[in-house]
């Protein structure tokens, strides 16, 4: 197979799109209506992404989403084929409430080369930037992993910044963090953009810990395989439906997924825009006659990583553009002052 240019270039035109719409519904409080909004501008604009993609994550199996279901086939059909992984909004809660830190995110490898999440929800994580792959075992004590990581960025342990997802089911993880000494960074949600983060340049972060969802794994790998940091998994079944489950698959619980695991190949590519303003990414500015957006594109094979600011001229891309960014979910409504 051949994999020519930089498709994640490409995507990003999708994760763009999903954000710049999708931005419109900040802090509405209206989750599906981010979702809807998000994923029409993604599937929308993959329609021109010139690759045969099969969606192997997305919005659900086809009797739940409409769109970006599981199987779906996105692109041209013309060029590589490919797996692709989509959130059209990462921190859909994070969007409704008008919080930090909500992405738009797309991933596509090689096919065949991500990881069947089986239908799971939730992985145990562990995940670093480069400067500390090869520190960790996610089957090591909380501390031995925090001491290692510290011994090999060069930090003290005082240093050290963990991110973790603000859940009762972390209490005992956050204990034992506390216990080394290390800062804690707890986050509502946006798993992706927290173990992505471990991996950029000036980190505010060094590591993610804790359960998250699976998906989320699947395209953090994806991330983690240009920047050459580490991600180790373990399924985490949440109720004795998912044990069973596990148990009817053949699945070993005891199983680490390692990056390798997760995203078989080195043909791979991330994209990724902020919708709402955050550590990683600057969020979507609506300006006058335009917007503003903030993202960022990554190749494993090249390990380039590209921050990418573009400016929208509405005028101008509404001439040729069949969904209209420029308004908003209110637009047809007359306001009453
Ligand atoms: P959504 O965008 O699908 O709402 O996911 C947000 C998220 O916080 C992920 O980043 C994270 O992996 C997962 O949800 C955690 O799940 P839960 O909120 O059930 O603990």
């Amino acid at each position: 197979m051949r994999m020519e240019g930089n498709l994640g270039l490409e995507l990003l035109r999708a994760t763009e799109a999903a954000a710049l719409r999708s931005g419109r519904w900040m802090g509405r409080g209206d989750k599906n209506g981010c979702d809807q909004a998000a994923v029409e501008a993604m599937r929308f604009a993959m329609q021109s992404v010139p690759m045969k993609g099969t969606v192997v994550i997305g919005e659900g199996t086809k009797d739940e989403a409409p769109m970006l279901y599981i199987g779906e086939q996105v692109g041209t059909g013309e060029g590589a084929e490919v797996d692709i992984a989509v959130d059209p909004v990462e921190g859909t809660t994070l969007l409704a409430e008008g919080m930090h830190g909500a992405i738009s995110v797309i991933a596509a490898a090689e096919k065949g080369t991500l990881y069947n999440w089986e239908g799971l929800a939730y992985m145990d994580k562990l995940v670093v930037g480069s400067g500390a792959r090869g520190a960790i075992d996610i089957e090591a004590p909380v501390a031995v992993n925090i001491r290692s990581v510290a011994r090999s960025l060069g930090k003290e342990i005082a240093d050290i910044t963990v991110v973790v997802l603000d859940r009762p089911r972390h209490k005992d993880l956050i204990r034992q963090i506390r216990a080394t000494g290390a800062r804690i960074k707890l986050i509502f949600h946006g798993d992706v953009s927290a173990g992505v983060m471990t991996s950029i340049d000036e980190a505010p972060a060094d590591i993610l810990m804790g359960i998250g969802g699976a998906p989320e794994a699947v395209i953090t790998a994806c991330a983690i395989r240009c920047t050459g940091g580490e991600i180790q998994c373990k399924v985490w079944p949440r109720n004795d439906e998912e044990q069973h489950l596990i148990q009817e698959k053949g699945i070993d619980v005891s199983q680490v997924y390692f990056t390798e695991d997760l995203v078989k190949t080195n043909k791979v590519f991330f994209a990724a825009t902020g919708i709402t303003p955050g550590e990683f990414l600057e969020g979507v500015e609506y300006i006058k006659g335009g917007a503003r957006s903030h993202s960022v594109v990554m190749r494993a094979e090249s390990g380039t990583v590209r921050y990418m600011t573009a400016k929208h001229n509405w005028e101008k891309l509404m001439r040729i553009s069949e969904l209209s960014y420029d308004k908003g979910p209110l637009s047809h409504v007359t306001p009453q002052l």
